[in-house]
């Protein structure tokens, strides 16, 4: 299988899992638990109906939105996840540039493997940071600051890790951040000899935005279980998610919200956007899906919060079915990660590149010539 065989995510999922490692792949593709909630993320999407008008003259049509102050040319942002120079080497490097490329946002993890002053530095795509609230308080402001100086877009806190979910697979395979070379995980890393080769002859592992203050930051191999669970802040509360939002000063997100009440805090707390988000199924199993918990949330706080609905999307049709319910944007780890592990940026490019093709299709095929014509109307329940 090549890259050019991939038509949808789940074609860059098979190549992923051909390419890495089996503890890699898992760390990637896993979830909490059963893993119920990971696949009701992206079944939620099937719970609705398109309707489509015709004959409305779409030979242009305008896919940019507007989210978090700045223009996106797609309705979608790449969310930031941990690690990505463990699935392929050119790592968080690939993701920035095919986001810039392509007009996107996107986001780098606390736990990235390149540092906030290089993503900085290297392109002028809108780009989130992912907050961590670390028990040290010396390393959130320095996080903060370093942001403020690299000029980044956005704060995204992360507020459903504070405990890590239970993932199995991480359990099983002894995943840990570095890649620990066990023998019982050796024949796994052995028999990926391109993946293995490029992690260990290229850019040494590091997370450079942790690396003044943690020993996780240091090379040492800790499970990310095991690092959640002894350096975040489990006292995290709506007065220190609003102290951060005032210390940053900029346009903040809080990722991770569910409810309807907590929506509503974050309106509260002056916060501009929201990602209803179960981190992709890797924290409560048995959590709702984002999709599902949108339409309550758009009653509650449409107008007054920009709204993301982050996680299963998988398809052109997912984001207009998040869209036409209310969203301002959706987005996603997943649809973008198994192409970087599997081909690098000119995989990430080729994922977004199809994802476009279904959007633009996609709205066509509505009859609808702007993004903001996507209206509950445009949706049928089952
Ligand atoms: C994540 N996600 C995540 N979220 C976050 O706030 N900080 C992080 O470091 C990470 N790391 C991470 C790693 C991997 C491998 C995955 C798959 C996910 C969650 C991510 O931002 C997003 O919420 C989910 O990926 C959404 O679900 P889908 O799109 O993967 O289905
Ligand atoms: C994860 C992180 C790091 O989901 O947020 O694995």
């Amino acid at each position: 299988m090549r890259l050019s065989d991939c038509h949808n995510i789940d074609d860059f999922r098979r190549l992923a899992k051909q390419r890495l490692p089996w503890p890699v792949f898992d760390y990637i593709d896993g979830a909490a638990d059963d893993e119920l909630t990971k696949a009701r993320n992206t079944a939620a999407f099937g719970q609705c109906d398109l309707v489509p008008d015709v004959l409305a003259g779409v030979d242009t049509i305008d896919t940019s939105i507007t989210v978090l102050g700045r223009k996106s040319a797609l309705p979608l942002i790449l969310s930031p996840t941990a690690l990505q120079r463990v699935f392929h080497w050119q790592g968080e490097r690939a993701v920035a540039r095919a986001a810039e490329k392509f007009g996107l946002w996107f986001g780098i993890s606390s736990l990235a493997t390149i540092s906030i002053e290089d993503v900085g530095a290297m392109v002028s795509t809108p780009k989130m940071f992912q907050f961590y609230y670390h028990k040290d308080r010396g390393l959130n402001r320095s996080m903060i600051e370093r942001c403020q100086a690299a000029r980044f877009d956005a704060i995204a806190l992360t507020v459903d890790t504070i405990v890590s979910g239970k993932r199995e697979r991480c359990a099983r395979s002894g995943f840990t951040s570095p890649p620990r070379f066990t023998p019982s995980s050796a024949l796994s890393y052995a028999i990926k000899p391109r993946w293995a080769l490029d992690y260990l002859f290229r850019e040494k592992f590091s997370l450079p935005n942790l690396d003044t203050h943690v020993s996780a930051g240091t090379g040492e191999a800790v499970s990310i279980a095991g690092y959640f669970n002894s350096m975040l802040d489990q006292s995290l509360d709506w007065k220190m998610a609003q102290q951060l939002r005032e210390d940053w000063g900029g346009t903040f997100c809080l990722k991770g919200v569910m409810s309807v009440a907590d929506a509503r805090r974050a309106v509260e707390i002056g916060a501009d956007a929201i990602m209803i988000s179960n981190h992709g199924g890797r924290q409560l199993d048995g959590s709702r899906a984002p999709f599902d918990q949108l339409r309550e949330i758009v009653d509650a706080v449409g107008g007054r919060i920009e709204i993301i609905c982050d996680g299963g999307v998988r398809r052109g049709s997912h984001v207009l079915k998040a869209l036409s319910a209310g969203a301002t944007a959706a987005s996603g780890g997943r649809l973008y990660l198994y192409a970087l592990a599997a081909a690098g940026q000119p995989g990430v490019e080729r994922a977004i590149a199809l994802l476009k093709d279904e959007i633009e299709r996609g709205m066509k095929l509505m009859g609808v010539t702007r993004v903001d014509q996507l209206s509950p109307e445009r949706l049928r329940w089952r």
